[in-house]
């Protein structure tokens, strides 16, 4: 059996869900987050270490004002509702991502970080204002400041993703092919399943019959 650690998620279709069901993309998001909270769950039963999950990218600063402020004031609510019970639950949050956002949401952001630090469970990274592109070109700045080798070993070193095992199965929902600036050096040999469902409507039966056929797939890495 394929070990799994790391799972990625590309959490698409919110907008599309939520102006389909209730005429309203924000309506999409909050549906959203109970689908998240489905995953977490099921991660924690699977075992899985590393549940990284794609929540804001820097290209979504592109979207109107009220569906982004509508967003992080979920997830706002989220973290001061939930906060404890992630803790309880062992989870550990960790942000991929430069947090810029509001004093408010900066210091909530910390503050989960620094209470869960410790923890040994699952660990969540919430990409949060992540670009990949960003990511790596930052990696090979810090690399030539401190006029290190440019070696893949070094290069790691530098990324939000450091001191974690790369994904070995991406998950994106919502009838779409693309990477969208996602972890594009850490997926270089993940196992890409794009899922027909819109986020909201991905469920835990979705998420088990992705891991099972992830499982039955031989991984060669480039051997026969
Ligand atoms: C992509 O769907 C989804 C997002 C940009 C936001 C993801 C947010 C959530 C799942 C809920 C909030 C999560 C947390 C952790 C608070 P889209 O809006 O691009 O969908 P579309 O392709 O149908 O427009």
């Amino acid at each position: 059996m394929n070990p799994l650690n790391h799972v990625a998620i590309i959490m698409d279709g919110n907008g599309r869900w939520g102006l389909k069901y209730k005429k309203s993309r924000n309506a999409g998001h909050k549906a959203g987050l109970i689908s998240v909270e489905k995953i977490i769950k099921e991660s924690i039963k699977r075992n899985i270490k590393f549940l990284t999950l794609y929540a804001f990218s820097t290209e979504n600063w592109k979207r109107p004002k009220k569906e982004i402020n509508y967003l992080f004031n979920l997830l706002e609510n989220f973290l001061a509702k939930k906060l404890n019970k992630l803790n309880n639950q062992n989870i550990k949050l960790n942000i991929l991502g430069t947090k810029n956002f509001s004093k408010k949401l900066n210091f909530l952001l910390k503050t989960a970080e620094k209470k869960t630090l410790n923890n040994t469970g699952l660990q969540i990274n919430l990409a949060l204002n992540y670009g990949s592109k960003t990511e790596i070109i930052d990696a090979f700045k810090k690399i030539n400041k401190n006029k290190k080798k440019i070696t893949e070993k070094n290069l790691i070193t530098y990324l939000h993703t450091k001191d974690m095992p790369d994904p070995e199965l991406l998950i994106r929902t919502g009838n779409t092919k693309r990477l969208s600036n996602f972890l594009l050096w850490q997926l270089a040999y993940a196992e890409i399943f794009f899922v027909k469902k819109l986020w909201p409507d991905f469920n835990e039966a979705d998420y088990l019959k992705v891991i099972k056929e992830f499982q039955s797939i031989k991984r060669n890495f480039g051997n026969i």
